[in-house]
């Protein structure tokens, strides 16, 4: 565990109690742009696909895993609430949501990303955005930088090492 990590913080699968935070901390970070928004009928509908983190009652961070194709997730929506950044937090939900994609079989998580340093601390590699297939650009058609993105692809593959060759690495 890192030096200063708050030690009570706990992950769970998201519950439809946990909307309104998730709405309001989601909302947030899209007012700043760097995430996008996500409705509370879209954060209800897709519950099942949160985890968050918790400080006692406190929902303190959030991620979602998005289902792309039969071996391919992607991380959305994570971010880690103001004054709980630093400390292990999304590390431990990045860990949360890879011991989920796990469990669903699927060997590839990928995120686009303005944190690719943090994401590479968590085991993550950047990547051309072009290896990934169309489906993955269906949520771009809500963000308004899609003609613009400036985003960054990362991948983590969580198969057995001798799979890992299926994937083209175009190493950025
Ligand atoms: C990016 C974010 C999720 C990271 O969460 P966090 O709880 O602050 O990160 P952690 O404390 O788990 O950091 C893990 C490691 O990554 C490093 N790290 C975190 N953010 C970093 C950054 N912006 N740049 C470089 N390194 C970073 C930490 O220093 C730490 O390194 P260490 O293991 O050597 O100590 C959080 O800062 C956040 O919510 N940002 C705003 C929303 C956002 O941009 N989300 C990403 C959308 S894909």
């Amino acid at each position: 565990m890192r030096e200063g990590m708050v030690m009570s913080v706990v992950c769970r699968p998201a519950l439809k109690e946990d909307v309104e935070a998730l709405y309001e901390l989601i909302q947030g970070y899209a007012a700043q742009g760097i995430m996008l928004p996500r409705s509370r009928e879209a954060l209800t509908r897709n519950i099942d696909t949160f985890i968050v983190a918790l400080d006692g009652e406190r929902l303190i961070g959030c991620g979602s895993l998005c289902r792309l194709g039969s071996d391919l997730v992607e991380i959305r929506s994570l971010g880690i609430a103001d004054g709980y950044k630093g400390q292990g937090v999304g590390s431990k939900l990045v860990d949360a949501l890879i011991a989920e994609a796990k469990l669903q079989g699927i060997p590839k998580v990928m995120a686009l990303t303005y944190e690719a340093a943090f994401f590479q601390k968590n085991g993550f590699r950047i990547v051309d955005k072009e290896i990934f297939p169309e489906k993955v650009w269906t949520d771009c058609v809500n963000c308004p930088k899609q003609e613009c993105c400036d985003e960054i692809a990362v991948v983590r593959i969580i198969e057995p090492a001798e799979k890992n060759e299926e994937i083209s690495f175009a190493q950025m």
